[in-house]
This record gives C-alpha cells, sequence and structure tokens, in this order.
C-alpha cells in the first residue's frame, strides 16, 4: 500500500490526461492544497517527470507516449483506490498513477533478475488415464482431431500465429483457454525447433459463458458426470495425452514426436490464477483465448500484462467477434494506455509485440 501527501497547487486540468485504465482497491493517496506558488508547485511536475522516465525505460513493452502522459497499467497491489477512469483527467490522478506505478517499478528493480524471469516448474504428467478419463480422453481426442483436420473450424489461424510466435521469437508462451488443445497441439508439433516452454491455462469447467457455445461443450464428454469429475478427467487426460505420449490424432498414427514433456506445462486453473503461478517479465507471448466477455478479458489483461517480457505480446482471439466483448475491452485499454491494435489475421489482435511481424488487416471497430 502506497500514502502519499503531496502539497501542490492545481494546475490546468487540459495539460494532463492520463486516466488510471483499471480501477481496483489498495493504495491511497492523500493531497494538500494549497495556495502558494514556487518551488512546491513544481515539485509534483518534477517527480511526475521522474516517474515517468523511469517508468518509460522499465516499461518498453508498451509505447508509452510521454506528451500525453498515458500510463501503462498497474498491479492490483499497487492499484489506486476510488479514481474512476471515466472522470476527467487531473494531475491530481496523474500523480497518483505515476506514484503507484514508479513504486511498482522499484519493487520489480528490487527482486534479483533470476526471480523476475520464474516460470512454473516441470511437473511430470500422468502416467494413466482410466475410467472417466478414458471416456473423456477419447472425446477430447475426437474433438480435436476435427478441429485439426477442418480448415473451416478454428484451426485455420494457427499457422499464422506459430509464424507469428517464430517472427518475435517467442520461447516461452502462455494459451489462455486451451479447450481440446488443438492449438496446443499443432504449436508443440510444429514450433518444437524455437517454443522452449508452452503453458496452458484452464480449468475445464462446463457453463463458463452462456454466450458460448463451447462453454456447453464439456459435459456431453461423460453425459452423467459432475462438471468437476469432466474437469479433472479433461486435465489428466490431456496431459498424459499430449505431454508424456504426445499423441493428437488418433486413428491417424501421427504423434507429436519426441513428446513435449517439459515444454508442455498444463495449469488446471482460471486464467487469473494461472497468472499468479508467473513473474513478471517472464514470457514472451500471451494468447488469450479463455472468457470472451468484456469483463473476462478485462481481468485477463489485468492479470497478464505485467507478465509480459519487453517486446512480448499479449494476443486476442475473437477479437472481430461482434458476439463477444472482447473488441470493445482491448480497444478501451488501447485507447486509454495509448498503444495501437496490430493484427496477426482477421481474428487475432495484439497489444504490444513487433509491428513487423504482424501482418493482419487494419484492427477493427466493433460496436457491441
Ligand atoms: C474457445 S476455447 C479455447 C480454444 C483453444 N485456444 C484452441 O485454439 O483450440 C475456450 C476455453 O476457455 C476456457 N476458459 C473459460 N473460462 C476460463 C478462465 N477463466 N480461464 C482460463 N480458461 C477459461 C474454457 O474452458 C475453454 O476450454
Amino acid at each position: 500500500m502506497i500514502t502519499s501527501t503531496l502539497t501542490l497547487k492545481q494546475r490546468k486540468k487540459e495539460t494532463h490526461n492520463a486516466e488510471i485504465p483499471f480501477g481496483g482497491g489498495g493504495a491511497h493517496t492523500t493531497y494538500e492544497k494549497e495556495k502558494t506558488v514556487g518551488a512546491k508547485r513544481f515539485f509534483p511536475a518534477i517527480l511526475y517527470a521522474i516517474f515517468m522516465s523511469t517508468l518509460s525505460m522499465y516499461l518498453h513493452i508498451f509505447p508509452l507516449n510521454r506528451s500525453t502522459g498515458s500510463h501503462f497499467t498497474v498491479s492490483k497491489e499497487v492499484s489506486i483506490a476510488n479514481v474512476d477512469s471515466h472522470d476527467t483527467p487531473s494531475i491530481e490522478k496523474s500523480l497518483a498513477i505515476a506514484a503507484a506505478v514508479f513504486s511498482q517499478v522499484k519493487a520489480a528493480a528490487l527482486q534479483p533478475q533470476v526471480e523476475r524471469h520464474v516460470t512454473p516448474e516441470c511437473r511430470p504428467h500422468p502416467t494413466k488415464c482410466d475410467g472417466l478419463c478414458e471416456t473423456v480422453s477419447n472425446f477430447i481426442r475426437k474433438n480435436r482431431f476435427g478441429v485439426l483436420k477442418n480448415p473451416k473450424t478454428w484451426s485455420h489461424y494457427y499457422q499464422g500465429v506459430l509464424e507469428y510466435y517464430r517472427c518475435t521469437n517467442a520461447k516461452k508462451i502462455v494459451e489462455v483457454g486451451v479447450a481440446w488443445g488443438a492449438q496446443t497441439a499443432y504449436h508443440l508439433k510444429n514450433g518444437m525447433d524455437f517454443i522452449d516452454e508452452y503453458h496452458v491455462v484452464d480449468p475445464f469447467m462446463a457453463g463458463y459463458d452462456p454466450d458460448d457455445p463451447m462453454s456447453q461443450q464439456f459435459e456431453k464428454a461423460a453425459p452423467g458426470s459432475n462438471p468437476q469429475q469432466i474437469s479433472d478427467a479433461m486435465f489428466q487426460g490431456m496431459a498424459m495425452d499430449l505431454g508424456r505420449d504426445g499423441m493428437y490424432l488418433p486413428g491417424d498414427n501421427e504423434k507429436i514426436d519426441p513428446p513435449p514433456v517439459c515444454r508442455l506445462r498444463m495449469h488446471h486453473l482460471k486464467s487469473v490464477d494461472g497468472a499468479k503461478l508467473f513473474g513478471d517479465l517472464s514470457v514472451d507471448a500471451v494468447f488469450i483465448d479463455g472468457l470472451h466477455t468484456y469483463e473476462g478479458v478485462m481481468d485477463d489483461i489485468n492479470a497478464w500484462m505485467s507478465k509480459i517480457k519487453v517486446g512480448g505480446s499479449l494476443i486476442f482471439n475473437d477479437f472481430s467477434s461482434s458476439k463477444f466483448g472482447v473488441n470493445k475491452a482491448v480497444w478501451e485499454v488501447a485507447n486509454k494506455l495509448n498503444l495501437k491494435i496490430k493484427m496477426i489475421d482477421n481474428t487475432n489482435a495484439i497489444l504490444g509485440g513487433l509491428e513487423s511481424c504482424a501482418k493482419g488487416p487494419p484492427a477493427p471497430r466493433i460496436r457491441a
């Protein structure tokens, strides 16, 4: 928690237009206003300049527009209480944000380098899958097979995404939302020459979003079983199947050879909980394909933004779909932080990353 008491004379509001990108409790900033001019008047501005130059050195992940004073998000621990992003911006807010972000920068800088590049360790994959696990695994494989073999399904963009990873030299990748593991299998097989760690994060719980048809699919894997049992079986089956045995196309004799083993690290968790396992600045790319609601995407952005390495990418699936809240959330963040949205293809948008590797069309704006 940060508590700072600043003495300042209010300045014209239009000279500062910083906004806090996300709300959230935690830090408190107290201000006193006084009429005196002189050194005190410029103290906040100097402080602000120091904060922002330090911040911009640290956060090259996303371009920072210093002339407009736009800001990077702050983590929950250092976010500012009671700052409404829709209020008229003011120097108080700029300072509050800068103070919070600065403390985050300092905290990160104080950690040993090795701590800042931690990703969850490699754990052995299950060696057994029978009973419900076997039933569910057969269902998963059938669906994975269907997705991978049919270009009319969402697998049509896998190659472009893999090329983007290769172009940006992404070695540690997180896929949030895995479904049948089709994309996971594709990248593990076709990107084995450059991907060191491929993390997947998914709770595999049915009914997560009534507007997402995928949400109703899991229960079909084993009618009569409860969602938690199916979820556990999906996790176990997929970890064994993909991670240890490397098989992904039943009846096709096609295997990921050699099996990915430690290159695949599965996390049976919701996105925001999975993000807590990763150190700041520890991953090259996060492919966000879990909850597609506006709130879900906002939570994902807040959870994963600080995990991205310098030059890393946050990728958003289904950005162009009017059915979901992805487009609205990403545009909102991009506007607040003064970021450019790039596209890999018609479906997948990027914040951060390398523009030269993004070959897609201009980012569409969809009014939901
Ligand atoms: C569209 S599917 C993912 C497709 C997959 N990326 C692919 O290309 O094959 C959506 C997935 O998001 C998962 N999901 C839903 N809520 C989630 C959350 N809060 N965190 C992580 N994953 C979530 C679902 O369980 C489901 O597997």
